[in-house]
């Protein structure tokens, strides 16, 4: 299973947050999770394509975001198309209060909101590698290539976290960089925790 934290490398603090409830519900749920999941890799996407837009001057970023775009976009596609084998369709977003929670943590400032956005981004994979690794976890008595595709999607996520601290760290210094995202993630976690075991990613 990935880890949501190693060592040698920016990566992410993590807290503890997910309730034992939550896999358990999800597999018992799991075509609406995956409903969901199809909507995460679409948000993934077009918040890779938003940050290119917004921040075209970060050493890197345009290239990156484009890879994670297309990267992102792949994943959307699997999803659909574990979707239309089951007769699920998409239909629109309903929004996901864990989204919104974090999205109320950006700061106002241009300088703050852009690490912040940086940040956050890295938190959300972060928490994604984490599910989707206990989804595969799960799955893998009873489907083991479903099993698998969650691994892989896992470890992905995974690389995806550690990008993004290295674009907040390519626009501030290390120590800012290390103190807003402990806040970040005692922020997360405590969301994480106020939220309802759902049939979703988050
Ligand atoms: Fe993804
Ligand atoms: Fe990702």
């Amino acid at each position: 299973m990935p880890r949501a934290t190693t060592a040698g490398g920016p990566d992410v603090a993590l807290l503890p947050a997910t309730p034992d409830g939550w896999l358990p519900h999800a597999l018992a749920h799991f075509d609406q999770v995956l409903v969901d999941h199809a909507h995460c890799e679409k948000k993934a996407a077009a918040n890779a394509l938003s940050l290119l837009q917004s921040y075209p001057d970060v050493p890197g970023l345009p290239a990156h975001m484009a890879r994670l775009a297309r990267e992102e976009s792949a994943h959307l596609a699997k999803v659909l198309q574990l979707m239309e084998k089951r007769g699920l369709v998409l239909g629109f977003d309903k929004g996901d209060p864990y989204a919104q929670g974090l999205q109320a943590l950006l700061r106002k400032g241009a300088k703050e909101r852009r690490v912040d956005r940086f940040l956050v981004a890295a938190l959300i994979e972060a928490r994604s590698c984490e599910r989707l690794a206990l989804l595969a976890q799960g799955l893998v008595k009873t489907d083991p290539a479903l099993a698998r595709f969650y691994e892989e999607l896992a470890t992905s996520e995974h690389g995806h976290q550690r990008l993004f601290v290295r674009l907040a760290l390519e626009v501030e210094p290390k120590d800012v960089v290390g103190a807003r995202l402990a806040e970040l993630a005692q922020a997360e976690a405590a969301l994480v925790r106020s939220l309802p075991v759902r049939a979703a990613v988050h």
